[in-house]
């Protein structure tokens, strides 16, 4: 079967179209089209996403991507030729104004083509980018569960447990601020352009990450909650307090704080666990440091393919597929609402 997914959730407008073949073992997914188009220069004069203008842009960008899309996937855009079985579509969390625009546009699109509408939560593709690698793709029957999830991105720092396909558990997430949230703060105090995790990323490679000791906010807590706002605090304070420093210093030792804070607790929410499978996902799952610091503490860890890191269709499209097999009922679809504080469900 063949899906076209939408997502707008924050300031990235992505439409994909995903082919998925049924075998006994499992199921391949072949990308037909992925189609991005960043809002990062719009937004970035501002320091951050103005949720009224990714609006605009979405309803600017959604025709020019769909067409494209079902170029590449070489599918109609007439409305009876349709060879597509379903439309999938974020509904949250995310900027509510942002989220509409996907939704309206799902919902035209389902209804000319005939075909189901099916409502993903962003988070549930952030899980599944784990397990994307390159254009083709397989997933396989059982096996990886239970799977435990480090999600960390602009919005969400969450460890999520998955306990069988669909079944989620919230084990812990951050009281405050997220990690890329965090990040991109940072990157502003140190006059860095939005978005500020990749150009800390790149300026950390150059510091001494033991040159500022910056605390490592909940480390040693009972629970497998995050905290990063006091963390950003202290870069302000250190920043106040020396007329002299060095942004690399700052930014290396910055993020090693960061990436101890997520691997501690990763780690201790899989010896608390005892997952079968820990998979990494969202926007800073991008960030070397991180990943390297995972791979040495769980060699087999799944480590999504960097171009599925940030907000991208395929993994709403590859969620998509999962809930749109195990209930063919779409009744609910019509009535899809955006939802900004959208959790991650028992299933
Ligand atoms: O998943 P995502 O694209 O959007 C949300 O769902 O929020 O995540 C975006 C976040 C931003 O905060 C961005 O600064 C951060 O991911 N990010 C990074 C890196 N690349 C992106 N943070 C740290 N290091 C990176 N290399
Ligand atoms: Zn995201």
């Amino acid at each position: 079967m063949k899906i076209l997914a939408i997502e707008t959730s924050c300031d990235e407008t992505a439409i994909a179209v995903l082919e998925i073949k049924k075998t006994r073992a499992g199921e391949e997914f072949s990308i037909l089209s992925d189609q991005v188009a960043s809002q990062i220069k719009i937004h970035a004069p501002f320091g951050g996403v103005v949720p009224n203008l990714a609006k605009l842009e979405h309803i600017k960008n959604l025709p020019i991507l769909l067409k494209r899309a079902l170029k590449e996937a070489r599918l109609p855009l007439g409305s009876r030729a349709s060879k597509l079985d379903a439309v999938a579509v974020t509904y949250g969390p995310g900027l509510e104004p942002a989220l509409w625009t996907g939704i309206e546009f799902a919902k035209k699109l389902a209804r000319l083509w005939r075909v189901a509408l099916i409502p993903v939560n962003h988070l549930e593709g952030h899980i599944y980018s784990a397990l994307m690698q390159k254009s083709k793709f397989k997933i396989q029957n059982g096996g990886i569960y239970p799977m435990l999830t480090l999600i960390v991105s602009g919005g969400h720092t969450e460890l999520v447990l998955t306990k069988k396909r669909l079944q989620y558990k919230i084990l812990g997430e951050t009281l405050d601020d997220a990690a890329g949230e965090a990040f991109d703060k940072v990157a502003r105090m140190l006059k860095l352009p939005y978005p500020g995790g990749p150009e800390i990323s790149k300026l950390a490679k150059f510091g001494n990450s033991r040159a500022i000791n910056f605390p490592r906010p909940m480390i040693h807590s009972k629970d497998l909650n995050f905290s990063f706002s006091g963390l950003k605090t202290s870069v302000l304070y250190y920043l106040r307090e020396h007329k002299k420093f060095s942004k690399r210093n700052i930014a290396s030792s910055f993020e090693e704080a960061v990436v101890d804070v997520l691997v501690r607790k990763t780690v201790k929410a899989a010896e608390q666990y005892k997952p079968h499978t820990i998979a990494l996902g969202g926007g800073v799952a991008a960030n070397d440091q991180l990943r390297e610091e995972l791979v040495r503490k769980f060699p087999n860890i799944l480590l999504p393919d960097k171009r599925f890191t940030g907000d991208n269709a395929a993994m709403i499209a590859t969620a998509a597929y999962y809930r749109f097999t195990r209930s063919k009922n779409t009744k609910r679809s019509k009535n899809i609402k955006a939802t900004g504080n959208l959790r991650l469900s028992k299933g």
